[in-house]
């Protein structure tokens, strides 16, 4: 595993490929996926929601418009139905034919050769999807402890504790939207009782907040990275990996 020793090392920052390598390749696909391997990305986020007859799809909206040829909720359509749409054209018509894939596709095509940034979006819209990820984990024996190549987030944090109480030893994180209040100790406290990873807008980041971050004992992988500016700020201050739609963007710390 050619980047296993960025994992966790101190020295490196985490290279992220949000959605995949979405800037180059449409999100949430294998195209995307692929590519951020190629770009020797450490790990690639994705989006995990389920289909009306109950499977696991990697989709970023609630809806499949934006990103497919079709029209409707996710939720609303089954999973031949999700399967049938083109989820690359929108990108580019060299993705034509590109499909949703589903968690189970994309851990068996990755999992050892790459980490895996599993985002539960809108859990509640999707009750039980906690415990039907776990089992897909649980089939392919990653649900014991990995080194941190198997990470699950959430916006819902109650999503997040539901995940960690069915299989605690895969680490989680919390994902924060940007707030003007900032993160206050009571709320890192709380985060520290279950989760490995504080994820916020990178529009919340400063180096103080990394360091308070790391005094509760977690790290930090900020979220979402378009431009090297960002990215060379996030590096400075210290993010422990940066979440990003261009890994190309994301300089080895020296
Ligand atoms: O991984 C964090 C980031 O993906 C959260 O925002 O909207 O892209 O899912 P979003
Ligand atoms: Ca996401």
């Amino acid at each position: 595993l050619a980047n296993e020793s960025n994992i966790n090392d101190a020295n490196q920052v985490l290279n992220i490929a949000h959605r995949g390598a979405s800037g180059y390749a449409p999100e949430n696909t294998m195209a995307a996926f692929e590519k951020a391997v190629d770009m020797k990305a450490d790990m690639f986020e994705l989006d995990v929601q389920m289909s009306k007859d109950g499977e696991l799809v990697v989709i970023h909206d609630t809806t499949v418009d934006r990103t497919t040829d079709g029209t409707g909720k996710v939720g609303d359509l089954t999973y031949d139905e999700l399967q049938k749409l083109d989820a690359g054209s929108f990108f580019s018509e060299e993705f034509h034919g590109e499909r949703i894939p589903t968690l189970g596709d994309v851990l068996d095509e990755y999992r050892g050769k790459t980490g895996i940034l599993i985002e539960v979006k809108s859990p509640s819209l999707y009750p039980g999807i906690e415990e039907k990820i776990a089992e897909e984990l649980e089939k392919r024996n990653l649900d014991k402890p990995n080194n941190d190549k198997i990470i699950v987030q959430s916006f819902d944090h109650d999503s997040v504790q539901t995940f960690h109480s069915i299989l605690p030893d895969v680490p989680v994180g919390v994902l924060l939207s940007y707030s003007s209040n900032g993160i206050s100790d009571q709320q890192l406290t709380e985060f520290a009782s279950y989760a490995e990873y504080v994820n916020p807008s990178k529009n919340m980041m400063d180096a103080e907040l990394v360091s308070r971050i790391h005094d509760f004992d977690m790290e930090t992988h900020p979220w979402t990275v378009r431009d090297r500016e960002s990215a060379q700020f996030l590096l400075e201050i210290g993010a422990d990996g940066i979440i990003t739609d261009y890994p190309d963007y994301v300089e080895p710390r020296q």
